[in-house]
């Protein structure tokens, strides 16, 4: 028998089976797009979800028969909203994690919550732009409408949830990332829902992530080809239940993730006092566990972008390697990731990308080294926040599609200081924390520490100081930009909002 499980992320959906000697049987990813209706809006539509889990989940029981899988497990992008009516059908396209829409609506929760120190005793979090509530009270607002037919408001992943099983349920990491959730308790926050103006039965009920909610049903079976009355246990958000599939499930080791965004994560054994709000403290995947991470919006998203704009294409490793005949600190280049707002360590969805230090001399190699080691200087930065928690540096686990990068890992161990390792599984992101946890659920493994196990290291890169100097040098021009650059930012986005 063996363990399924499926991610929904934010360009694309990966089935991946595991055996029950955590060996990866089968994988597959099929990729889609988001729309971006305006400048720091994100939007997806679930049915892309849906063909892609079909077409994923499809494919790999060509290999491993659905008769071989004895659960399911779920991983998907954080903070989405998918609004749904009574009939279970979707009234808007989701508005996804990394939407800025709703600064507004998120600044009116903390001050209807009676400031920040007050949420921060409800939930532990502060009400970041982008987490579901805020997005939430967007749509009441300006599509009052449409609201009135919502029933329930769903995550990513609990949308697939409901569409395999026809239930509505949720579980503990992807209930902290609405911002309406008590980390501490490991519950919703009745104090906050009582203060806010949409209705608390809205939002679905929370198990916590590794036991079963519901099983799969018979319209279940007939789209996705998997057995009528397979259990489907809770399983996670992504960035949370990634920190599983790369070991990081004990305080001690750094999680970094390069997706579209960038992810700094470490595990926590108590929900430690989140310090002004700025990080996000959340409910790890097991029962004893919390999770402690810090979000940069735009790091292989940036990658992306600077791959159109040079016409390479998808071929990253081609430019990775162009980019690294240039020398450390990019010959005085030095990138801003901001190209969707940002959301840690500046909670600021005014902010914009920016390189500065362009010269006659620069070209698209430099351009390139520039912006990935922006996207570790953006880690580092939130390090800072990290650090004032108590939490240590001493080894750091890569993972995300970034991590295939030897010289994107280099320039974390050197900017670090640290050893970074690779681990068996951490490439796959959240499906294989999905089907670890889902393994856990069914007794393959007595709890996380010991389905972690799995996760052996595959490779090491050890710091060179020599470039660990160059780089800690130009991290002090990167930390010293946004602050100067702030007012324009919001400059801009004031000329720009009157346009
Ligand atoms: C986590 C976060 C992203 C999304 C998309 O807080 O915003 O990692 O989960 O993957």
């Amino acid at each position: 028998m063996a363990y399924l499980g499926i991610d929904i992320g934010t360009s694309g959906c990966k089935a991946l089976v595991l055996s029950k000697s955590g060996d990866i049987l089968a994988t597959h990813t099929t990729t889609y797009d988001y729309a971006r209706p305006q400048f720091g809006w994100t939007e997806q539509d679930p049915q892309l979800w849906i063909e892609g889990a079909r077409a994923s989940v499809g494919k790999v029981l060509q290999t491993v028969p659905a008769d071989q899988i004895e659960a399911v497990g779920l991983s998907g992008q954080m903070h989405g909203f998918t609004p749904v009516d009574a009939a279970g059908r979707v009234v808007r396209p989701a508005l996804l994690w990394n939407d800025q829409r709703n600064a507004a609506e998120a600044a009116d929760i903390v001050a209807l919550a009676g400031g920040r120190d007050a949420l921060l005793g409800m939930t532990n979090n502060d009400m970041l732009t982008g987490y579901t509530a805020g997005k939430i009270l967007w749509m009441q607002r300006h599509e009052a409408k449409a609201f009135d037919t919502v029933a329930h408001a769903l995550n990513p992943k609990d949308y697939l949830r409901f569409v395999m099983t026809g239930e509505y349920a949720t579980e503990v990491s992807d209930a902290s990332g609405t911002g309406l959730f008590d980390v501490r308790r490991r519950e919703w926050s009745a104090d906050l829902l009582a203060l806010l103006p949409f209705d608390a039965g809205l939002l679905p009920e929370c198990h916590e992530s590794d036991v079963v909610s519901g099983q799969i049903s018979s319209a279940g079976a007939a789209l996705f080809g998997l057995r009528p009355g397979t259990p489907v246990i809770g399983g996670g958000g992504d960035s949370v239940i990634q920190s599983l599939g790369t070991s990081v499930v004990r305080p001690g080791a750094l999680q970094t993730t390069i997706g579209t965004g960038g992810i700094l994560a470490a595990a926590l054994t108590s929900p430690a006092d989140n310090p002004e709000g700025r990080l996000q403290v959340f409910c790890n995947v097991a029962p004893d566990l919390w999770h402690c991470m810090g979000v940069s919006l735009n790091a292989g998203a940036s990658l992306s972008w600077l791959a159109r704009l040079l016409g390479t294409g998808e071929d990253y490793a081609a430019l990775v390697a162009r980019a690294a005949e240039v020398p450390v600190g990019a010959e005085g280049l030095v990138f801003l990731p901001y190209l969707n707002g940002e959301r840690c360590p500046y909670p600021d969805p005014n902010a914009r990308g920016a390189f500065v230090g362009l010269t006659g001399r620069h070209d698209a190699r430099h351009m390139t080294r520039a912006l990935m080691e922006g996207i570790v200087f953006a880690f580092y930065d939130i390090y800072q926040l990290m650090n004032r928690m108590g939490i240590e540096k001493s080894l750091i686990k890569a993972s995300g599609g970034g991590a295939r990068s030897d010289v994107w890992r280099q320039m974390q161990a050197d900017v670090f200081d640290c050893p970074v390792v690779t681990t068996v599984g951490a490439a796959e992101g959240g499906a294989f924390g999905a089907a670890l946890l889902t393994g856990v659920a069914s007794g393959a493994w007595s709890d996380v520490a010991e389905a972690a196990l799995i996760c052996r290291d595959l490779s090491q890169l050890d710091p060179n100081p020599a470039t660990g100097a160059t780089y800690r040098q130009a991290f002090g021009v990167y930390a010293g930009l946004y602050p100067v650059l702030k007012p324009s930012f919001d400059a801009i986005q004031t000329y720009e909002a009157g346009a």
